[in-house]
């Protein structure tokens, strides 16, 4: 193998996410504009040039790819490419091929992913309520995605949800969600909302509820205990004594995790994005298509030596700073 994958900072990045499509079959109200215009599908990289970059990206050094969109699932064909990468596990360049989905689409998925090799599943769920599901997701039915996370356990899939934590709208679910998510053998993690996309800066203020507030409720009830695991990805975890669950913390506002930061973002028109808070991205198309252009190594290695330090998120003074204007969708979370 040649030289691990090293930015200026020291960090060393061996994880990818690569987001197959900006295309959703939700609108998440804090994700999407109802109205989204999608990318043309000429301007996508096809399936084979997904294999290609991540390819590329497992050869220097990455270990864990995290399929996302947009909704992974809903990309035609996509379990073709999903195979391509199981071969990687196969030989042990990969130690993990998972996804982050929206779940609705699970159901017709699962067992083949599971034969593919994938273990876990991250799947985003805001709330238990039909009604506010509908609204939050604006498309959305949380009939679909229980079946998906039915599917999703039965083929022996880990399965971990997502909650973005929203002042007023899932706050009186705290202790429902957790107590669900126990009895069903889930994990959970729970994540700070981020200034990402064309959003009213005023409303985003409202909906933010601090995880650090949302931690002193559970205290309240629970005993807490931090633990040092780490998945590789942001969160980090506690273990709530009383029922044994994992609880996870994603929270770029009021503790910042950038110096800890491993991964990198692929988006379906190749550009690389070596921050998610931040808008530089380099394009890794020309090396796919132009004879001419920089070796996607070359390419790969100069866009990781550009990965600035972190995000400048900040909603404290009563506003929004550091917000990043592409929606989340087009990075995939
Ligand atoms: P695990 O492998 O289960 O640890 O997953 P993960 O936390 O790496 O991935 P997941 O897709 O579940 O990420 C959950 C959410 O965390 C994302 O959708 C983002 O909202 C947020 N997140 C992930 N990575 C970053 C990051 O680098 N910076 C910031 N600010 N947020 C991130
Ligand atoms: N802030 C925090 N998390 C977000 N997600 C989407 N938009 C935001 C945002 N503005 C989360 C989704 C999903 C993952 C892909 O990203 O809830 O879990
Ligand atoms: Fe789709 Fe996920 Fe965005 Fe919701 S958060 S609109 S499910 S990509």
């Amino acid at each position: 193998m040649s030289a691990p994958l090293i930015d200026p900072f020291q960090r060393a990045v061996t994880y990818l996410r690569v987001s197959v499509t900006d295309r959703c079959d939700f609108r998440c109200t804090y994700c999407m504009s109802e109205n989204m215009t999608f990318l043309p599908k000429r301007d996508l990289l096809t399936l084979e040039e997904l294999d290609s970059v991540s390819s590329a990206f497992i050869s220097l050094g990455v270990r864990k790819l995290r399929i996302t969109g947009g909704e992974p699932l809903v990309r035609r064909n996509i379990m073709s490419y999903f195979r391509a990468m199981s071969r990687h596990l196969e030989s042990g360049e990969l130690d993990e091929l998972t996804l982050t989905t929206n779940g609705s689409q699970l159901h017709r998925f699962a067992d083949d992913l599971a034969a593919l090799g994938v273990r876990r599943v991250n799947i985003s769920l805001d709330t238990l309520d039909d009604e506010k599901f509908n609204r939050i997701t604006r498309w959305g039915r949380l009939a679909n995605v229980l079946r998906g996370i039915d599917a999703a356990q039965s083929a022996g899939l880990r399965v971990k949800i997502n909650t973005v934590a929203l002042r007023s709208f899932n706050e009186d679910e705290l202790f429902a969600l957790v107590e669900w998510c126990a009895d069903r053998d889930m994990d959970l993690t729970l994540i700070e909302v981020m200034p990402m996309g064309d959003l009213g800066a005023e409303d985003r203020l409202d909906q933010y509820w601090p995880l650090s507030d949302l931690r002193g409720r559970l205290q309240e009830f629970y005993t807490l205990t931090d633990l040092d695991e780490r998945t590789g990805g942001p969160a980090r975890y506690v273990r709530l004594e009383e029922t044994g669950q994992k609880i996870g913390f994603i929270t770029p506002l009021t503790h910042n995790f950038c110096e800890s930061c491993n991964r990198v973002r692929l988006t379906c028109t190749g550009e690389l994005y070596t921050c998610l808070g931040q808008e530089g991205c380099s394009d890794l198309r020309p090396s796919l298509r132009e004879p001419m252009a920089p070796s996607l190594e070359e390419a790969i290695r100069a866009a990781i030596g550009l990965k600035p330090k972190g995000h400048d998120f900040d909603y404290s003074r009563q506003s929004v700073a550091g917000q990043v204007s592409r929606h989340m969708s087009h990075t995939g979370g």
